[in-house]
C-alpha cells in the first residue's frame, strides 16, 4: 500500500492547467479528458467516435431510467455529464476540484442549453457535499487515479448513493501492486505516476479494485478488462504526438509539455497499465 496524502491540488493544477495541456484537451479531444473505446475492425484515428463510444458503455452500465440523478465525480470539462443528460436523459451533478475545469463546464453547459440537467460544484469526490443516498448513480471516468486514499473515496460513492444505486468506474490502473511490476518497469512507470498526480495508482491495481468496492459495500457485478478497446486510441495519439514531442523536447521546455511526454513516453509500459470498466451496485436493503 502506498503512502496516503491529502488533495495535491498542485500537482493536478500542473497536470490540467499547463498551455499544452489545455491546448491538447480543448482542441484534440474536443474538451474531453477521457481515451475512448474503438471496437475490433474499427479505424483507431477516429478519436471522437472512440470517445463518443467511450462515454456509452458508460450510459448503458449505469443503466438508469431518464431522469435519474448521478454522480459525475472528477467531471473536468462536463463533456461525460452532457453525454450521460442528452444520450440516457439523466440529471447530473458533477464535482471536480479545479476552478477552470468547472468553470468551463458551466460555460459549455450553458452554450448547449443543459444548465439545469447538468449542474458543476467544487468539491472533493472524497468529501462529498451530498447528502447519504440522493443518488441513483455515480460514475467516475478516468479520475479514481488521481485519488489519494481510494478507499475512502469509494465509501464516499456508496454512501451517497441510495439501496439498488449504480456505481461505474472506468480508467487506467497498473496490472498489479508495483513492487511486482518486471524489472526496470516500475522505474519507468513510478515517475509518471508522480508528475501526474495519479496518486490512486499506487494504492488500487487491477488485482484487488474489486476487493476494495466489496469492502466498501459495493457488490460487483462486472470488472470489465477493456485494454484492448483502449489500445488502437493510445496507439493513435502515440504514434501522432511521437515526433511533435521530439522537437519540443530538443528545443522547448519539456516541463511545460507534460501531457505530450507522458503520452508518448509511457506508451513504453504499456503492458504495465490495464484499462478497466468496474460496475458496482450498492445492495438494496
Ligand atoms: C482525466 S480528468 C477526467 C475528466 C472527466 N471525467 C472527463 O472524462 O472528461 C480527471 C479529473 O478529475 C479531477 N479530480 C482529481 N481528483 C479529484 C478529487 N479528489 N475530487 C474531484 N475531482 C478530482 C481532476 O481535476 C480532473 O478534472
Amino acid at each position: 500500500m502506498g503512502v496516503v496524502q491529502g488533495l495535491d491540488l498542485a500537482g493536478l493544477r500542473r497536470v490540467y492547467g499547463r498551455t499544452g495541456s489545455r491546448l491538447f484537451y480543448t482542441w484534440v479531444a474536443r474538451n474531453a479528458r477521457h481515451w475512448g473505446w474503438t471496437e475490433p475492425g474499427q479505424s483507431k484515428w477516429r478519436l471522437w467516435r472512440a470517445q463518443r463510444q467511450l462515454q456509452d458503455v458508460l450510459g448503458r452500465r449505469l443503466a438508469l431510467r431518464p431522469g435519474a440523478r448521478v454522480l459525475d465525480a472528477g467531471c473536468g470539462a462536463g463533456v461525460v455529464a452532457r453525454a450521460m443528460a442528452t444520450r440516457f436523459g439523466l440529471v447530473v451533478d458533477g464535482v471536480d476540484v479545479l476552478d477552470f475545469h468547472l468553470a468551463e463546464a458551466r460555460r459549455l453547459s450553458e452554450r448547449a442549453a443543459l444548465g439545469v440537467r447538468t449542474v458543476f460544484t467544487w468539491a472533493d469526490y472524497h468529501d462529498l457535499p451530498y447528502a447519504t443516498g440522493e443518488f441513483d448513480g455515480a460514475y467516475a471516468m478516468e479520475t479514481l487515479v488521481h485519488s489519494y486514499d481510494p478507499p475512502r473515496a469509494l465509501a464516499e460513492f456508496h454512501r451517497v448513493l441510495r439501496p439498488g444505486g449504480k456505481l461505474v468506474l472506468l480508467g487506467p490502473m497498473a496490472t498489479g501492486p508495483l513492487e511486482e511490476l518486471p524489472p526496470g518497469k516500475r522505474e519507468l512507470l513510478e515517475p509518471f505516476l508522480d508528475a501526474m498526480a495519479m496518486t490512486g495508482a499506487r494504492v488500487f491495481h487491477a488485482g484487488n479494485l474489486s476487493r476494495l468496492l466489496t469492502e466498501a459495500g459495493f457488490e460487483v457485478e462486472e470488472a470489465l478488462d477493456a485494454s484492448a478497446y483502449y489500445a488502437p486510441t493510445a496507439e493513435a495519439v502515440h504514434t501522432a504526438f511521437r515526433l511533435p514531442w521530439e522537437v519540443l523536447r530538443r528545443c522547448g521546455d519539456p516541463a511545460r509539455w507534460l501531457n505530450l511526454r507522458s503520452t508518448v513516453e509511457m506508451y513504453d509500459v504499456r503492458e504495465c497499465v490495464a484499462w478497466y470498466v468496474h460496475t458496482a451496485v450498492k445492495p438494496a436493503r
